[in-house]
């Protein structure tokens, strides 16, 4: 069970893909994973707990990050946390695994949220404000033979994403994929996606999939 302050987002079904996915990683004690996004630390208390030899947590809300040191704490696992915006406080270094289950949701308009739980799932109107950020800056942090696994919806452009990471020369692969029930956001905005032409009349599932993107 992980203590989550309120305003933080509760791990869901697109966490559980991703953690999933993060069990079939070979992770040793020389290996470095980054956290992109993280909430309250679920995917870094998951690497942590499987072995990693490092582990690293950003996430841009002050909550989030007291609720993945407290998390942290309670497991006495050593997860290093900080608070920023992506990649801006670790340029310098690299990491051997990146993990990221960012906002991805399209919104009402482009202005992101700068604070509320909104900012756990507004992205834009196209979904992409954080998605195109993390495939333009994650390989600059990727160790050589390093992995990224990204997760996001069919919303916000499966293809935009692989032609992104192809470009910069990743080997790219859907490492999981699922259709999953609309929650409550997607429910709230099933009229604007109707008229954006994102989904069919009545549609009340999303494909959620996970990036793997080796360098
Ligand atoms: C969908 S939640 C995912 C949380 C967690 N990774 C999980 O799967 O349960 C996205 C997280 O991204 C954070 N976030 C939003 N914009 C960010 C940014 N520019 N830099 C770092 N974190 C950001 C939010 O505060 C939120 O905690």
């Amino acid at each position: 069970m992980l203590l989550r302050l309120p305003g933080v987002y509760r791990p869901q079904d697109d966490t559980e893909m991703l953690a999933d996915v993060i069990a079939s990683e070979e992770l040793g004690p020389s290996s470095r994973v980054l956290d992109l996004c993280a909430g309250t630390g679920a995917l870094s208390v998951r690497a942590a707990e499987a072995g990693a030899g490092s582990v690293t947590a950003v996430d841009v809300s002050l909550r989030a990050v007291l609720s993945i040191r407290l998390n942290a704490l309670t497991r006495r696992l050593p997860i290093r946390v900080l608070r920023g915006d992506l990649t801006e406080s670790i340029r310098s270094e690299r990491f051997d695994l990146i993990v990221s289950n960012p906002p991805y949701v399209p919104a009402h308009d482009d202005a992101l949220p700068a604070r509320g739980v909104a900012r756990a799932w507004d992205a834009g109107k196209n979904g992409r404000a954080l998605l195109d950020r993390i495939c333009a800056q994650s390989p600059d942090v990727l160790a050589p033979g390093g992995v990224l696994l990204l997760t996001q919806s069919a919303l916000s452009g499966i293809e935009k994403t692989q032609t992104m990471l192809e470009e910069q020369n990743l080997r790219v692969e859907l490492a999981a994929t699922a259709e999953i029930p609309f929650g409550p956001v997607l429910e709230g905005r099933r009229k604007m996606l109707e008229e954006r032409g994102l989904i069919e009349p009545g549609q009340s599932r999303e494909q959620i999939v996970v990036f793997r993107a080796a360098k």
